[in-house]
C-alpha cells in the first residue's frame, strides 16, 4: 500500500445504499473511481465518520483518478455554461431520498432558466437518480412535513428507499422521512433485545418499527402514526418486508393511543425532534419498569442536554418515576446554533 485514500470496501449488492449516505454525509471522495473487485466494491471516502464505523475500511491500493466523473455537480454546471452569478444561487449539496433528489434554490429565475442543466448535472454525480424536486418551505406542520415543486426528471413524488436492508416506500412531500437518521435507527435496531415489546411513537412510513423487526428479534412492533398517509405507507412497508404481525401500525395521536398500552413497552424511540418533551408522560405511562426510551430534541448546541435533564427532573416528580440517562448523544448539527440529540432513558417504576 503506497497511500492514503481511503474507501469503504462492501458487498457489491449493498453498495448503492451506502454511496447515497456517504454522498448525502458529502463525505464521497470524487477524485477517484470506485474500485469494482469480484463480488466487492470499494467506495472512495474523504474520512471515516460515525456512520461508517461498523463498515470495513481499507486504503485504495491502486487508486484510479477521475477526471470527468470526478468533478462536483458545481463543477458540471459550470461546464454546463452556467455563470459564477448564477452557481452562487445553488448550493452545494442536496438531498437524496431513493431516486429523488432534493435539492433548496431560492431564486425561480435560476430553476426556470436551468432546469434541464441541473439535471443533467446531478445525473452525472448521481447516475441513479430519476427526479430533481426543489423543497419551496421547510419541513412544517403536526405531520413535519416539506412542500417541494417539480423541477425535471420522472414527475413524481413517490420512492422506494433502501435502508438498513430494509425497503421503505415513500411520498417525499406527503409524509416526513430523512435518510439522516439511517445510523440513528440502526443502533437502536442492535439494542433490541430478542422478544422485546417496542413502541414507536411518530413511526412515519416505518423506518424504526421496521428496521428493529428486520434487525433485531422482537416480540412486537407497534408503530404509532398521526399522519394518515403515513400509515398508508406504513401498511405497504409492512407487507413489502415481509412483517405482517410483527409490526402492528396504529393511525392516531400518541397521547390518546398510548393509554391503552400502560406499562406496556420495553422500549419506545420518540423521534419528534421539535417537541417530543411533550409526549414524556405518554412514554413514561406506556414504558415497562426498567424499559428504556429514546428521546430525539433539537437543542441549543451550547450545553445541548441542559434542557432536556431539566425536563427530566420535572418529569420524574409529576410522574413519581426515576429517570436515568443511560446515554447522551448529540447526533448532528442542524444548523450553525441548533443541534439534534439523542438521550437513552431508563424508566423506573419500582
Ligand atoms: C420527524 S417525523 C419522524 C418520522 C419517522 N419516524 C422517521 O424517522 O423518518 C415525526 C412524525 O411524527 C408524526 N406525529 C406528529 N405528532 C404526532 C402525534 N401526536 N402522534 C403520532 N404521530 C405524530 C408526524 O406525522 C411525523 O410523521
Amino acid at each position: 500500500m503506497n497511500t492514503n485514500i481511503i474507501g469503504v470496501k462492501i458487498p457489491k449488492e449493498k453498495a448503492q445504499e451506502l454511496i447515497s449516505l456517504i454522498k448525502n454525509e458529502n463525505n464521497f471522495n470524487s477524485n477517484y473511481k470506485i474500485t469494482n473487485k469480484k463480488e466487492q466494491v470499494i467506495i472512495p471516502i474523504k474520512k471515516i465518520t460515525k456512520s461508517l464505523e461498523d463498515y470495513k475500511i481499507v486504503e485504495l491500493e491502486n487508486p484510479t483518478k477521475q477526471k470527468e466523473h470526478g468533478l462536483s455537480f458545481k463543477e458540471f454546471l459550470k461546464k454546463e455554461g452556467l455563470k459564477e452569478q448564477e452557481l452562487k444561487q445553488i448550493p452545494n449539496s442536496y438531498d437524496i431520498v431513493g431516486d429523488i433528489v432534493i435539492i433548496n434554490i431560492e431564486n425561480q429565475e435560476v430553476i426556470k432558466n436551468y432546469s434541464k442543466h441541473l439535471e443533467t448535472a446531478l445525473k452525472k454525480v448521481n447516475p441513479h437518480i430519476k427526479v430533481v424536486l426543489n423543497k419551496a418551505k421547510e419541513h412544517h406542520g403536526e405531520f413535519r412535513t416539506q412542500d417541494l415543486d417539480w423541477i425535471a426528471g420522472e414527475n413524481r413524488k413517490e420512492t422506494i428507499i433502501t435502508e438498513n436492508g430494509c425497503k421503505l416506500k415513500t411520498n417525499v412531500e406527503e409524509v416526513f422521512y430523512s435518510t439522516r437518521l439511517a445510523t440513528e435507527r440502526k443502533r437502536i435496531a442492535k439494542l433490541v433485545k430478542e422478544n422485546e415489546v417496542v413502541g414507536v411513537f411518530f413511526a412515519g412510513v416505518g423506518p424504526f418499527a421496521i428496521g428493529i423487526a428486520k434487525l433485531a428479534k422482537p416480540k412486537e412492533v407497534v408503530a404509532i402514526e398521526l399522519n394518515p398517509t403515513g400509515v398508508k405507507y406504513l401498511i405497504e412497508n409492512i407487507k413489502l418486508n415481509k412483517l405482517e404481525g410483527k409490526v402492528i401500525p396504529v393511525l392516531g395521536d400518541v397521547k390518546k393511543v398510548s393509554k391503552k398500552y400502560k406499562d406496556y413497552f420495553d422500549r419506545i424511540p420518540m423521534p419528534l425532534p421539535k417537541s417530543a418533551e411533550m409526549f414524556l408522560d405518554s412514554a413514561i405511562y406506556s414504558c415497562k419498569d426498567k424499559g428504556i426510551i429514546h428521546t430525539y430534541n433539537f437543542v441549543s448546541k451550547n450545553n445541548p442536554f441542559e434542557k432536556i435533564e431539566k425536563i427530566l427532573k420535572e418529569k420524574e416528580k409529576e410522574n413519581k418515576v426515576k429517570l436515568k440517562i443511560i446515554n447522551k448523544q448529540v447526533i448532528r448539527s442542524f444548523s450553525p446554533a441548533v443541534v439534534q440529540i439523542v438521550m437513552d432513558i431508563m424508566v423506573c417504576k419500582k
